[in-house]
């Protein structure tokens, strides 16, 4: 297995997680007028999802003896909310596409594609969530 390549992947997938923590969670707090209370909480706390994401990341990446990235990916902050809600949607779908490509390089690590396909899994729920509300 390729180490130095599956801490990289790991390390834009963390970048992504960090993006779209301080995105969602900045939407959250701009939106405060703009949509409705029960709406914004969940904004929050798919924001502090993202943030538990990063951690889990980070200490992966710790354990292989690499340093995790403090860095977050372009952050986009939206006017209006249906432009948040499309912006997060936008970084969602970019996290659902990085985890099932970083899935093939660590199916010889198993606790690796162990937490990889949970964080899948949480991500493309929060991609069907976004996309109800932008439907309504
Ligand atoms: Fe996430």
């Amino acid at each position: 297995m390729d180490v130095q390549r599956l801490v990289e992947a790991l390390n834009h997938a963390l970048a992504q997680e960090l993006a779209a923590s301080i995105q969602f969670f900045w939407h959250h707090v701009l939106s405060q007028g703009r949509a409705s209370p029960v709406l914004r909480q969940a904004v929050k706390q798919l924001a502090i999802q993202h943030m538990r994401h990063a951690e889990v990341l980070a200490e992966r990446i710790n354990h292989f003896d690499a340093i995790p990235t403090a860095q977050p990916e372009e952050i986009r902050i939206a006017g209006g909310f249906l432009d948040m809600l499309r912006a997060d949607l936008s970084l969602q779908q970019q996290l659902v596409a990085s985890y099932r490509a970083y899935l093939d390089l660590c199916r010889e690590e198993p606790a690796t594609h162990h937490q990889l396909l949970h964080l899948l899994t949480e991500e493309e729920e929060n991609l069907d969530v976004l996309q109800s509300w932008l439907d309504q």
